[in-house]
């Protein structure tokens, strides 16, 4: 496995766009908040000009990015229509419809990009990190959020929340759950901890940084481009 079905992707976001944002925080019980703020501040140390979120969705991590670097641009990208509008009417400062797989940006344009739970949903992991990596400018960063898998202890009950118990909720609150579904099997198949840092190495991003967060339910990779 190494990326999901666009067309699916697309129709999937397009469908719960509405609810995304609060059955997010329903479901991770306000704790993808708390990421995003700590996206914000690792971002703003980097203290960028011109940021570019991909997949940025309803917005939600653009949002978190703009408070944190009041000075920067920040541009957010998605390519569900649905999902960007819920960006634009939110006060991302600039949207766009995109493929990630495919930026309409020349090389090195920005000095940092984001990109949120987005990753795992590409028709193509490595291209997207490579496609990505072609956008940022020498000795800016790439940052990547999203769900991995959590050892020890945790690993059971997780699983059984995620598969089980995550998509009943989400199909109450969304009328979605095959949606829901699709994400407890997208983190399953999703590259975690040292075989994500693996592929950034592959898709020639070397000394990749991961810092996993909530027991490594998620985690954030980080990587600065040679310069
Ligand atoms: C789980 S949402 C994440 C949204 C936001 N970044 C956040 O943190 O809440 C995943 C988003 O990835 C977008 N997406 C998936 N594949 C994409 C691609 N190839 N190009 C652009 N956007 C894509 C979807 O449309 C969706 O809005």
């Amino acid at each position: 496995m190494s990326g999901q079905d666009p067309k699916f992707v697309k129709g999937a976001f397009a469908k719960i766009a509405d609810r995304y944002v609060m059955t997010n925080h329903v479901l991770s019980m306000g704790t993808d908040i708390l990421w995003r703020k700590k996206v914000g501040r690792i971002v703003s140390g980097w203290q960028p000009s011109k940021i570019l979120d991909v997949a940025t969705g309803t917005g939600d991590l653009a949002l978190e990015i703009q408070r944190k670097c009041p000075e920067a641009k920040v541009l957010g990208t998605d390519f569900c229509p649905e999902m960007l509008a819920h960006a634009t009417k939110s006060g991302v400062q600039e949207t766009q419809v995109a493929d990630a797989m495919n930026l309409p940006f020349e090389d090195g344009e920005f000095d940092v990009v984001t990109v949120a739970f987005g990753l795992r949903n590409m028709a193509n992991w490595e291209g997207a990190l490579r496609e990505m990596n072609r956008v940022i400018a020498p000795g800016g960063h790439l940052l990547v959020l999203d769900f991995s898998q959590p050892r020890g202890i945790l690993k059971k009950p997780y699983g059984f929340y995620l598969n089980k118990v995550l998509p009943k909720i989400a199909g109450l609150l969304t009328g979605q759950g095959d949606a829901y579904q699709y994400l407890a099997g997208s983190i399953g198949e999703f590259p975690s901890g040292q075989a994500m840092i693996d592929l950034f190495d592959k898709a020639g991003l070397p000394d990749c940084q991961c810092d996993p967060l909530s027991g490594g339910i998620a985690s954030i990779y980080s990587v600065k481009k040679e310069g």
